[in-house]
């Protein structure tokens, strides 16, 4: 099966206004962006806290494009019918929040929703070698996760390996953190197709005046598609 393999900007609400997220979600998608990306955290296993299923079902009533929810918790397993309800295209799990990430990428794909598998900075690319047939979507972080703003972490060796690993299945590499005109090339030289990006698309916007974004997302995508492949 063919997937499209072009950039894809996924702005992370997590930069957004946390009081207006709907005419926020609105914004970005009105100025280019072609997933939205929803980072749920538990403050266990990361240091911070962000929303859960409701607030989720909420945002999916303002997303037109792809809904992509990155979970930071653990475990994963008892909410992922939850967010399932919630309305999450895509539903990605980290294969450091449990011992059974196989059994939990079978899980969501079986509650109806594409399944993705993330990867902490200290992770190895191997640690998912066995998954691909499991998995929609490969999430390489490029900080550790748990809050926005941070400082990208060279991972192009290891997206390197991925877009080797892959090969013809139909899986998308999302980069997640510390994504910026800067870093771009260099994710999507490596292989990645999806380019998570919060501070770097929110900056110097907001609903009221949101061109900055837009402006913001097509630096990223001309950045990142200015390389020779
Ligand atoms: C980090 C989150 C990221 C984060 C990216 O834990 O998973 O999605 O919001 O933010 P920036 O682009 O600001 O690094
Ligand atoms: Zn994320």
């Amino acid at each position: 099966m063919e997937i499209d393999r072009r950039i894809k900007i996924a702005p992370s609400i997590l930069s957004a206004d946390f009081a207006d997220f709907g005419r926020e979600i609105q914004a970005i998608e009105a100025q280019g962006a072609d997933w939205v990306h929803v980072d749920v955290m538990d403050g266990h296993f990361v240091p911070n806290l962000t929303f859960g299923p409701p607030a989720v079902a909420a945002f999916r009533r303002h997303v037109k494009t792809v809904m992509d929810v990155h979970l930071m918790i653990a475990p994963v397993d008892p909410y992922i019918d939850a967010y399932a309800q919630a309305g999450a295209d895509i539903l990605t799990a980290h294969v450091e929040a449990g011992p059974h990430i196989h059994r939990t990428l079978q899980a969501i794909r079986g509650a109806g929703m594409k399944a993705g598998v993330a990867l902490n900075p200290g992770t190895p690319a191997e640690a998912v070698a066995h998954l691909l047939d499991l998995a929609d979507l490969v999430c390489v972080m490029t900080v550790n996760p748990g809050f926005g703003g941070q400082s990208f972490i060279d991972m192009t060796d290891k997206i390197r390996a991925l877009r080797a690993m892959i090969g013809d299945r139909p899986i998308h590499i999302e980069i997640d953190g510390g994504v910026t005109p800067q870093t771009a090339p260099l994710v999507a030289r490596a292989g990645a197709d999806v380019l998570v990006a919060g501070s770097a698309v929110f900056k110097g916007g907001s609903v009221e005046n949101p061109a900055p974004y837009g402006m913001n997302i097509h630096a990223i995508r001309v950045a990142a598609e200015s390389i020779e492949v």
